[in-house]
């Protein structure tokens, strides 16, 4: 099961800080139970894993299923909370590689999260040749770069089955009752996934959000949410037993005495996607009236070869949340070779799981000795099970790291400012007292 610890923790924490932070946690954690906290409204995720529409759930495995039999792609439109769950998911369950496999589920190509032409083209491209679904995801139903994204997808749909064609492809994962995306689904008959009201985009990849791409992979999403449970179940209990409660709390203290930045590690290169959900997560929930940890990742060993001398020597602003998977899901050994040329026969015989071991043990002392505090998160494996727990426990110590915080760690207020001035440059209607400002600060 799922454990956190902080390397020599007495070396960088005053000790013992569980004495003043629990009354503090104690009541992070009423608020998040009871949703009386600030943003409770959107605490729907908390009992989300018991609580989950089960018919909806099954509607999801069915149309997962229809994709799977009838398409060799499924486009996913969305950006932000709208798609970064699915495909750590995806990434980690089946390899960033999965659309190079062969195999008999769809690939899954992510759009609608940027605005480059050429990235939009190149999967258009991909499509073109084959049959295809698409899965539009947009909780508030008017984000620009999906909306921009879907009106592409939809026309290639349309032109390849025609409308009535185009309808049995496209699936809409949408507010219940608002926004032009719902109207659109309603108008045009398509099938419809609820991103409930209680539930933030970042909160969302264990809703229709995420099962619906996920499920289209053939992964197990019961396990998935079973694993959710299972952690769910853990984090009710109120003491640092809670593994969500010994991660805020070290990172709280570590905040409190100057560390600014969190760079959350993984040996494995199919976790890059669960890092960027995570950044988001606690980026977003807590980086608020000019406070929060600066979220960031890495990718080890690789970074090891790039920002690796800055996290050794730098400025010390931070401190390291390690992610360890356990062990690989084969065992590969490395080959004898007679001549040795490479002076690499002292590991003949040897796994890499030996050997990326022993780089992270090397990575941990090397670090925590340069002066970088390194939280452990022992996640046990890639399974869904595992992803399950893990999604959960980050969701449930980010809200009681926001209340830590005393911030809101359900709203983005920030996030408006660049739609609100790229609206005004674009010559949205509503917006031309504020692109005639822009415009003169643009031109000066
Ligand atoms: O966390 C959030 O709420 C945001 O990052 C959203 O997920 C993102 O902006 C996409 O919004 P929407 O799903 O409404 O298109």
């Amino acid at each position: 099961m799922l454990d956190v610890k902080l390397f020599e923790m007495h070396t960088f924490l005053p000790l013992p800080y569980e004495g003043a932070l629990g009354p503090r946690l104690k009541k992070a954690q009423e608020k998040l139970q009871n949703g009386s906290g600030a943003g409770g409204e959107f605490t729907g995720w908390v009992h989300l894993p018991r609580d989950y529409d089960k018919e909806e759930f099954s509607r999801i495995q069915a149309a997962a299923a229809r994709i799977r039999a009838n398409s060799q792609a499924l486009v996913v439109i969305g950006i932000g909370g709208s798609y970064l769950g699915a495909r750590g998911v995806i990434d980690c369950l089946c390899s960033p590689n999965y659309n190079l496999k062969k195999k008999d589920t769809p690939n899954v190509y992510f759009v609608g999260n940027g605005l480059s032409a050429d990235s939009m083209q190149e999967v258009l491209d991909l499509v073109a040749d084959v049959d295809f679904s698409v899965n539009v995801i947009s909780k508030s139903g008017t984000t620009t770069e999906p909306a921009v994204a879907f009106r592409f997808f939809r026309e290639a749909l349309e032109k390849k089955y025609g409308r009535e064609g185009a309808r049995e492809r496209i699936y809409a994962t949408t507010d219940k009752a608002r926004g032009a995306l719902k109207s659109l689904a309603d108008a045009e008959g398509w099938e419809t996934f609820v991103v409930p009201d209680e539930i933030g985009g970042r909160y969302s990849v264990l809703t229709a959000v995420g099962l619906l791409p996920i499920a289209v992979t053939g992964a197990d999403i019961e396990a998935l949410m079973r694993g959710a449970a299972q952690m769910m179940d853990i984090c009710a209990d109120a003491s640092f037993a809670s593994p969500a409660w010994k991660y805020a709390a070290i990172r709280y203290e570590l905040y409190r005495s100057g560390r600014s930045i969190e760079l959350l590690a993984c040996y494995d290169p199919a976790f890059r996607f669960m890092s960027e959900w995570w950044k988001q997560l606690y980026g977003e929930s807590e980086g608020k009236d000019g406070k929060g940890l600066f979220p960031a990742s890495v990718e080890f060993t690789a970074d090891l070869h790039s920002m690796g001398q800055y996290i050794q020597e730098g400025k010390r602003l931070m401190f390291e949340t390690v992610v360890r998977l356990g062990k690989s899901g084969c065992q590969l050994y490395v080959p004898r070779d007679e001549a040795d040329g490479d002076g690499l026969n002292f590991l003949a015989g040897e796994s890499m799981d030996f050997i990326r071991d022993r780089a992270m043990e090397g990575t941990l002392l090397a670090h925590t000795e340069g002066g970088v505090p390194n939280i452990i998160v022992e996640a046990g494996g890639k399974d869904p099970e595992s992803l399950g727990q893990l999604i959960y426990f980050f969701e449930y110590a980010c809200g009681l790291s926001g209340y830590l915080l005393d911030v809101n760690p359900f709203d983005q207020p920030g996030v408006e400012a660049y739609k609100k001035n790229m609206f005004a440059l674009l010559g949205k209607p509503g917006y031309e007292d504020r692109k005639a400002e822009l415009e003169a600060k643009l031109h000066k």
